[in-house]
């Protein structure tokens, strides 16, 4: 059985498609893969969206397509076997399940059938499959998901390789993600922005060159182990989402919830409009809090930590 693993995107999404820098971690939230033996042909079960498909029987449905790219690169069609999917990661959420899940499958049919695939190879592939689910995804999600680190991420405009930093804060981040279980579409949310950015090119650039710098202060307060700091950036990330017209009445309420509870800083992660947002949390004790505020609020929330 092999593991694929959530990501919280802590700053920069959106940008990131436009070859900003970002930040994200691998969160312990997971999907998870195991292969059976099957007489003929291939058979998929995702638990986690109820889905079940018989390679080839419907070629337009989105986990087969993904399974095509990935027999494809994997040089694995023509075999036989069924693969069950399971995990705890909440679906369409922002935490990067589909990524999560092309990885746990790679990881199994590499481990299956002992390809060897470096973590680069895997992600390489599992880049190539989240086109079908996202678009034109950044790579952020598979990357995280892939390295199960915190790292630095540019995507390269030319179609050359991402730039992909691991990275190490000095002290762990206590976060707490709060779910609105408001369920989102990466597409639709992407290509909004997309439309708002040409409509208004003079604002959205201004917005831009603000949260490159801002990608770039707040590596040097991870790095330097600077919590106020780092939350202070969370804020002001959480404003220019607002800004590019990407977070929501509930993803605010959360945030704000969340700051008045004792957290450093408060923002949306991933495409936003609904799905899910993070609380930077100074302590174990605020932690809780947080989440419990969260909870009183009506939603769901996860206590984690991220950055070692
Ligand atoms: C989605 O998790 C993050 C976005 O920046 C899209 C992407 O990077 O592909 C909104």
């Amino acid at each position: 059985m092999q593991y694929g693993y959530g990501k919280l995107i802590l700053f920069g999404e959106h940008f990131v498609v436009y070859g900003l820098p970002g930040i994200a971690s691998s969160i312990g939230l997971y999907t998870r893969c195991q292969l059976y033996p099957n007489k003929t042909g291939i058979k998929v079960r995702d638990r986690l969206t109820n889905k079940n498909i018989v390679l080839g029987e419907n070629k337009q449905e989105i986990l087969d397509r993904a399974m095509q790219i990935i027999l494809k690169e994997t040089g694995l069609g023509g075999k036989n076997f069924r693969l069950e999917i399971d995990g705890d990661i909440p679906v369409f959420g922002g935490l990067g399940s589909s990524a999560a899940l092309i990885v746990s499958i790679i990881r199994e049919l590499n481990e299956h059938y002992k390809l060897k695939l470096s973590n680069e190879q895997v992600n390489e592939i599992a880049f190539k499959a989240e086109h079908v689910f996202h678009g034109n995804p950044s790579g952020i999600d598979n990357t995280a998901s892939t390295y199960r680190s915190l790292l630095w991420f540019e995507k390269n405009l030319s179609g050359g390789k991402n730039k992909i930093e691991l990275l190490k804060c000095k002290k762990p981040l206590l976060v707490v993600i709060g779910n609105t279980k408001i369920i989102h579409d990466t597409v639709e949310t992407v290509a909004e922005v997309k439309k708002k950015k040409e409509k208004e090119p003079k604002k959205f650039d201004k917005i831009f060159e603000d949260a490159k710098e801002l990608v770039f202060q707040a590596r040097n307060a991870l790095e330097k182990g600077d919590l106020p700091k780092t939350g202070e950036l969370i804020n002001e990330n959480q404003e220019l989402l607002q800004e590019i017209g990407v977070s929501s009445p509930e993803l605010d309420l959360l945030c704000k919830a969340s700051v008045e509870n004792g957290a450093l800083g408060a923002k949306l992660t991933g495409a936003g409009m609904g799905g899910c947002m993070f609380a930077l949390c100074p302590d174990k004790k605020t932690q809780e809090k947080v989440a419990q505020a969260i909870r009183k609020k009506g939603f769901d929330s996860y206590i984690t930590s991220v950055g070692v």
